[in-house]
């Protein structure tokens, strides 16, 4: 029996690192995908990984290429080729140049790999997981973005550091487009089973869920020279997981909705359930007033991002 074939495409801060997880996790054989202008440094950073598996203990095959004749028949593919945010950057400003890039990835991706889970990493995510759905033509249970285990994550952090208990014990969830407008849910999130709301005064938790909403850029105006990517890759290697190992994981992902939630026919934040075949149920909440209002307006923000692609592709 071979091992799940898992292709990155872009072997950039977040396609590399995704490798350095999956491989740890022995989720897979490995294809790191980068331009052929890139030269051999896909091929360079397969090989340094390769080369700490007697060190760490994972068995995989790690190859980089520019060849998508190397990334037939992937099981699992996960897209983080494009640009990253720059200080003063928002992730909406990198649409145009992503947008070619992803359909272009997607094109290849769907003679390579016909039968392959797609996961979209690149910004503006809500907006290319439409692309690359759009070009694939893959059915949507097979393509969906990674955003909301990312955001969910800093969340819990952030609450975590906030009460001074382990980040195991806090449960969280976040809704909505991959931006500003992400809808963070109190009242699905909690402490060991105690709701937030109990331990946190509301001023306070307004805090955290703003310092949530702003933390990508948090980390970009930190780094200066590019976007988060530890935290980012760990998130797609738990999406990668689910699927691998058929876990039927409950996760935040951008997945299609169309009568869900009411959506009209856009991919979004929302919890789903993550197995083998994809995404293979999505759960839908009875949101509260605030949480309606807030999860509209933040559909309102991907259906603006969308229109401005479809205008520019
Ligand atoms: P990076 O600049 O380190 O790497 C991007 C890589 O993509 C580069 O190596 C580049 O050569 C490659 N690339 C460009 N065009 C390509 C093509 N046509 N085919 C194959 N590879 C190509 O950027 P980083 O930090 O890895 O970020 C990648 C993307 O992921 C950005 O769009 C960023 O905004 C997004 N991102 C999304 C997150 C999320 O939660 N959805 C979190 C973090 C980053
Ligand atoms: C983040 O949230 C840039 O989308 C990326 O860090």
């Amino acid at each position: 029996m071979s091992r799940p074939k898992i292709t990155i495409i872009g072997a950039g801060n977040v396609g590399a690192t995704t490798a350095h997880w999956c491989a740890a996790a022995e989720l897979g054989d490995i294809v790191l995908v980068d331009i052929p202008q890139a030269g051999d440094m896909p091929k360079g950073k397969a090989l340094d990984l390769m080369q700490a598996s007697p060190i760490v203990g994972f068995d995989a095959q790690i190859t980089g290429t520019s060849d998508y004749a190397d990334t037939s028949g992937s099981n699992v593919v996960v897209i983080t080729a494009g640009i990253a945010r720059k200080p003063g950057m928002s992730r909406d400003d990198l649409l145009s140049t992503n947008a070619k890039i992803v359909g272009s990835v997607a094109d290849e991706i769907k003679k390579s790999s016909p039968d392959a889970i797609v996961i979209v990493v690149s910004n503006p995510l809500d907006a290319m997981v439409m692309r690359a759905q759009k070009v694939t033509g893959f059915p949507h249970h097979r393509v969906f973005g990674q955003a909301g285990v990312l955001d969910t994550a800093r969340y819990r952090t952030f609450l975590a550091l906030e009460l001074g208990v382990s980040v195991e014990d806090v449960s969280a969830l976040l809704m909505g487009g991959h931006g500003d407008t992400m809808v963070p849910m109190p009242s699905c999130t909690s402490v060991g089973g105690i709701p937030v709301t109990r331990l946190i005064d509301p001023a306070r938790l307004a805090e955290i869920v703003d310092r949530t909403r702003k933390g990508g850029a948090e980390i970009v105006g930190l780094l200066k020279t590019g976007s988060a990517y530890y935290a980012p890759a760990a998130a797609t290697t738990q999406m990668v997981e689910a699927i691998v190992r058929d876990k039927k994981r409950l996760l935040p992902c951008a997945a299609f909705c169309d009568k869900e939630y009411g959506v009209g026919g856009y991919y979004v934040g929302v919890p789903v359930i993550i197995g083998a075949s994809g995404v293979e149920r999505i759960i839908e909440l009875d949101l509260d007033a605030q949480e309606r209002a807030d999860f509209d307006k933040s559909v309102t923000a991907v259906k603006e991002l969308s229109a401005a692609m479809d205008s520019l592709v």
